[in-house]
């Protein structure tokens, strides 16, 4: 492919978290912001122009992996309407949603169910070892989707990876816990702008 690889976010990148606007109630937790808000936003607005440039005419189903990719999927369909409005190309999209519950963490043999409902499972917000999203795309398979595209803000490099690369990638990061932007530590810090990079102290005070 003649597209580049995603950005690449080095060990040692992030800025000094007093450098931006964190709340307050985090204010102690954040070690360093790690990708600013404005950079995920800019990011998000090129992915679209990919996705769009190569889409063809036929109807779109946005599938939205929650809970973690509630922000990013609603932030890159904005700037996706903002190009079906303007461009050339149009095509009609429709929303859906699942939630991933994964089992045997550490498993080859991955299962997954997904569910629609509410409840306090213990989702993957990243794709690290692709085994959840190559479990996902073969329940997809099951409905019989013409074409099936895979688009994440991030990817972790990771000795563990199964090698699985999704089709579109915002940014490819170092195997670090990074929180803010829908993404949580047991549920919190969804309600954090940018990604960030927790201290070890916080980890103790929201462990359950
Ligand atoms: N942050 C939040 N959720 C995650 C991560 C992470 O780094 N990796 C897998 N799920
Ligand atoms: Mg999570």
């Amino acid at each position: 492919s003649l597209r580049p690889s995603p950005c690449f976010i080095h060990e040692e990148s992030g800025y000094n978290k007093n450098l931006f606007c964190i709340p307050k109630h985090y204010e102690e937790d954040v070690e360093r912001v790690f990708i600013p808000h404005g950079l995920i936003l800019d990011r998000t607005e090129r992915l679209a122009r990919d996705i769009m440039h190569d889409m063809g005419s036929h109807h779109v189903v946005a599938l939205c992996v929650l809970k973690g990719g509630y922000k990013f999927f609603a932030d890159l369909l904005d700037h996706i309407k903002v190009l079906n409005q303007n461009g050339d190309k149009s095509v009609p999209i429709t929303v859906d949603f699942v939630r991933i519950k994964s089992y045997c963490r550490d498993s080859p043999t991955k299962k997954i169910s997904i569910i629609g409902e509410l409840s306090t499972l213990n989702g993957k917000d990243i794709i690290e070892t692709g085994r959840t999203m190559k479990a996902l795309l073969a329940k997809l398979r099951d409905y019989k989707p013409k074409t099936v595209k895979v688009v994440s803000l991030l990817v972790k490099r990771t000795h563990q990876s199964s090698g699985y690369r999704p089709d579109y990638v915002g940014f490819e990061i170092p195997d670090k816990f990074v929180v803010g932007y829908a993404l949580d530590y047991n549920e919190y810090f969804r309600d954090l702008n940018h990604i960030c990079i927790l201290k070890e102290k916080a980890k103790e005070k929201y462990k359950i």
